[in-house]
């Protein structure tokens, strides 16, 4: 990286973020004896920690969501302009960048026409719950108000969002949760719950009808599904599984919520990850990559007809969606998403991120080729997953320790790369790879060789 560290006392932050600051998702007893890692720049595809150390991000700031990299000006300076002119009101009223990103998004997303905006992936995912809540209050006289998950998903990290996410570790000691919420069975081929079956895809989303048949149809508002699985293990869905999926949502007036806060924004190499399995959503939820980080947004899209279902009453004075977020929407974060998604076309990183996704599914199959350890290779665009085990025959599971100690001697070799963290019993066994959309071939080279010299040192085959 050629830039400079900036000019302050970075020992002093390090010493500060130690005394003060509670990280997500840590065990803060390691901190006693070491120092926790500061990040303090980032340029292109690299960052570097307040000791000076550089590294290749190959998870786009941990969790899949600097889509177009670090050191963005043109995000940065739109994000000041629009601050300076006008930073705050509330979104009762309108602003000029979430109308304008509004329109831009819409283009992108042929059948759908509103746009909710919030500030992270759980609160665009709770606005969507809402929405399907009233909706069953509106329609079905409060009946249909189950909403379906599946196993191994994730929506996010409120009390409800929990409620809706298939990951047993993850929701373990924050319960009770929310009623209402019904879950069904994954769709990973790999970990094939019903033996060796020719339409696995059709199979696996008949596991969903079943739930249906079971609870009663006329209880189902609405299904939410992630169009690959990301924390759950980079879960690709089976041939046919989506074209099943949307036909039972048809056949029982069930709406469908597509959570696109890890695949939207072009991490899969479309715009969103349902895009690859002409899948017709009625709730579209999106975050991380919609301003890759330089600001805080999410959006809750919907179709004019579930949108329509609040203004068909002007006279029910319950009847609208009496809903707020004081932050959403205004203003920074719709600015920043404007120069992001420019970014993205101007640069054709669509067409970057579904090319040198192939050339990076081709590097880890060879990988594959190469350690008995690694079951399976996943992905779709610069989404990858490794799935380890010990025994190619069984599939059993690695324990979560290799996973651990792989992305560490990574990170050794100046390279992060992200793993599926504390979700499961068992299968906290998944490398994770999402290296921002401008990856090259070099970045994705540098990237292999170290997972390549991390498991010859750790995984040698027997
Ligand atoms: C698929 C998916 N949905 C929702 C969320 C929650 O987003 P946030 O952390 O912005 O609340 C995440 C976060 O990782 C996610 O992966």
């Amino acid at each position: 990286m050629s830039i400079e560290l900036n000019d302050f006392d970075s020992s002093r932050a390090v010493a500060s973020d130690r005394k003060h600051v509670w990280h997500h998702i840590t065990q803060h007893k390691p901190y006693e004896q070491n120092d926790p890692m500061v990040i303090v720049e980032g340029q292109g595809m690299r960052v570097r920690d307040a000791k000076g150390n550089e590294y290749l991000d190959a998870v786009s700031g941990g969790v899949w969501t600097v889509n177009v990299g670090y050191g963005r000006e043109k995000i940065a300076d739109a994000v000041r302009e629009q601050l300076v002119k006008m930073n705050y009101f509330a979104q009762s009223a309108g602003n000029i960048p979430a109308a304008l990103f509004a329109e831009k998004l819409i283009e992108k997303m042929p059948g759908l026409s509103r746009v909710y905006y919030s500030n992270s992936g759980s609160e665009a995912n709770e606005k969507a719950f809402k929405i399907v809540r009233q909706i069953s209050q509106k329609k079905y006289g409060g009946k249909k108000y189950k909403i379906l998950f599946r196993e191994r998903d994730y929506h996010g990290t409120t009390i409800t969002a929990l409620s809706a996410t298939g990951q047993f570790e993850r929701k373990n000691q924050y319960g009770p949760f929310t009623p209402g919420f019904v879950e069904f069975p994954h769709c990973c081929e790999y970990r094939s719950q019903f033996g060796e079956v020719r339409d696995y895809g059709e199979r696996a989303a008949l596991e969903m009808e079943k739930v249906i048949l079971t609870e009663g149809p006329d209880t189902i508002g609405a299904v939410c599904l992630e169009p690959i699985t990301a924390g759950g293990g980079v879960i690709t869905p089976p041939v046919g599984y989506w074209e099943k999926i949307q036909e039972i949502c048809k056949k029982y007036d069930i709406l469908l919520h597509i959570d696109e806060v890890v695949c939207g924004l072009g991490r899969t190499g479309t715009w969103f990850g349902y895009q690859h399995y002409g899948i017709k959503p009625d709730i579209v939820t999106m975050a991380k990559g919609v301003a890759s980080g330089y600001a805080a947004i999410s959006c809750t899209v919907t179709t004019e007809e579930v949108f329509e279902a609040f203004k068909d009453d002007p006279s029910d004075r319950m009847g609208y969606f009496r809903d707020i977020s004081t932050f959403g929407g205004c203003t920074a974060g719709p600015a920043a998403a404007l120069a992001n998604m420019e970014i993205i076309e101007e640069e054709g990183l669509l067409e970057n991120a579904a090319q040198m996704g192939e050339y990076l599914l081709g590097r880890l199959r060879q990988l594959q080729d190469k350690y008995q350890v690694i079951g399976d290779v996943r992905g779709k665009g610069l989404f990858c997953g490794l799935e380890l085990v010990q025994d190619r025959e069984t599939r059993e599971p690695v324990e979560e320790s290799l996973p651990i100690a792989i992305a560490a001697d990574c990170m050794k070799q100046g390279v992060i790369i992200g793993r599926t963290n504390r979700s499961f019993e068992k299968f906290n066994n998944t490398l994770c790879l999402s290296p921002a959309l401008i990856a090259t071939q070099d970045d994705i080279d540098q990237i292999v060789d170290a997972l390549d010299n991390a498991f010859a040192r750790l995984a040698p085959n027997a």
